[in-house]
């Protein structure tokens, strides 16, 4: 079976591009100059986030974070923990957390909380997707690429079962595919 019959694009790379690019003027504008930590959550994040800093003008330093959440990747759930947490000190620190998708918010609600713990001088919010209409608790997300109500997302980052991650652009996946053994060769 040919995986484009499984795919269904609804944001070409270029469309990705010109938005990332936009979101980076922003936040050099809005942060004036000040230096900035930007951390990362893995492993989804990690080519937006690429993307992204190259697009921001302040002075910055960069950490990542990886967060287990119990349950399926489908269907989150409420209970999370951290098998890599942050290394740099964000102690007053202006902190910019870069995420893939805002989906129920259980994700972010968590991580803000513990990072909070650190006491940086603030903790701003950047997703390349947000499905704002699946949120089950409030999150103020701060900066947002693309509102995409609904759909299993893949590509630029986002995986099933860590396939996909490195199409350009960003796909629908049917829902009913199982994609173990397979993976598409023409990009
Ligand atoms: P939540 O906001 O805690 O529900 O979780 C969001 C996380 O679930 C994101 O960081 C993604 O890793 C993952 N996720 C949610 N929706 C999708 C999707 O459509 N494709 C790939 N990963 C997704
Ligand atoms: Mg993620």
């Amino acid at each position: 079976m040919d995986y484009k019959d499984q795919l269904r694009k609804v944001l070409s790379s270029e469309t990705i591009k010109t938005r990332v690019c936009e979101l980076g003027e922003q936040i050099s504008k809005d942060y004036e100059g000040r230096p900035l930590v930007i951390i990362g959550i893995l492993n989804g994040a990690f080519i937006f986030m690429a993307d992204l800093i190259r697009h921001i003008k302040n002075p910055l330093q960069i950490d990542f974070v990886r967060l287990a959440s119990y349950g399926s990747q489908a269907k989150s759930s409420g209970h999370i923990s951290f098998t890599k947490d942050i290394e740099i000190d964000i102690k007053d620190k202006d902190v910019l957390v870069v995420e893939d998708i805002v989906d129920t918010g259980y994700t972010l609600k968590y991580l803000k909380e513990v990072l909070n713990l650190h006491n940086p001088a603030s903790i701003r919010i950047c997703c390349l997707i947000d499905k704002k209409e699946r949120r089950k608790v409030s999150v103020e997300v701060d900066y947002v690429g693309f509102d995409i109500p609904s759909g299993f997302l893949v590509g630029y980052g986002l995986d099933f079962n860590e396939n996909y991650r490195g199409l350009p652009g960003v796909y629908h996946l049917n829902p009913v595919y199982k994609p173990e053994g397979f993976m598409p060769s023409d990009r």
